[in-house]
């Protein structure tokens, strides 16, 4: 009986520290993230109808600090995304490159012996652009210098961790981004400013590693 008692203690301990999101842990995930922008535009010089912006997919980074069993601080970032940017009868008239860089406050439901932690949070954006640039139809069409402001804005996520074992998991999540910007250009030497919206959504799949 006593054996007994040990080997269930032994076994429940094992159990109980086999899933964690534990206070005090730490982790990171890669994998892919998909940028989705729910574009929308002023007009572009009066006439072109709005700006649209493609998808792209890059390399999704998060680090996780657990402060309670239920509660994680969570930063995602990723190596830059690439989108093509036009207008319907143009077509694409130029590349922009960005870094969302995001931190958000999570609830994890379950607690540290759970293998399904579902959770949501909420916080703030950032997002540089860069390297942006007009391809040749676009400055066959007369148009230069194009920049894009940077933008903050608020952001949520919600996901799921299935906890492998002690030291894996894997990972689904979509966040939501308040990206706003203002494209500047010059049109034949003219400035123009077009207030644009991104508001995408990213989709994450990734395996993620506990220390
Ligand atoms: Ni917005």
């Amino acid at each position: 009986m006593k054996k007994l008692a040990v080997a269930a203690v032994i076994l429940s301990s094992i159990s109980s520290s086999a899933f964690a999101h534990e206070a005090g842990e730490f982790f990171i995930r890669a994998g892919s993230a998909t940028v989705r922008p729910t574009e929308g535009s002023d007009n572009v010089l009066g006439s072109l109808g709005g700006f649209n912006v493609s998808n792209n997919t890059q390399l999704g980074l998060t680090a996780t600090y657990m402060a309670t069993e239920n509660i994680g601080i969570e930063l995602l970032a990723a190596t830059p995304f690439r989108h093509k940017v036009g207008t319907g009868p143009t077509g694409n008239i130029a590349t922009v490159h960005h870094l969302p860089p995001t931190l958000v406050a999570q609830w994890y439901f379950g607690d540290a012996g759970s293998k399904f932690r579902p959770y949501v949070g909420a916080g703030l954006n950032y997002t540089m652009f860069f390297d942006e640039k007009f391809n040749d139809t676009g400055k066959a069409a007369g148009l230069s210098d194009l920049s894009l402001k940077n933008s903050w804005g608020a952001a949520g996520v919600a996901g799921l961790d299935y906890l492998i074992n002690r030291d894996w998991l894997i990972n689904a999540s979509v966040w939501y981004m308040d990206i706003d910007t203002d494209v500047r250009f010059k049109a034949g030497g003219v400035q123009q400013s077009v207030s644009t919206r991104l508001d995408p959504w990213v989709f994450m799949f990734s395996a993620g590693y506990r220390f």
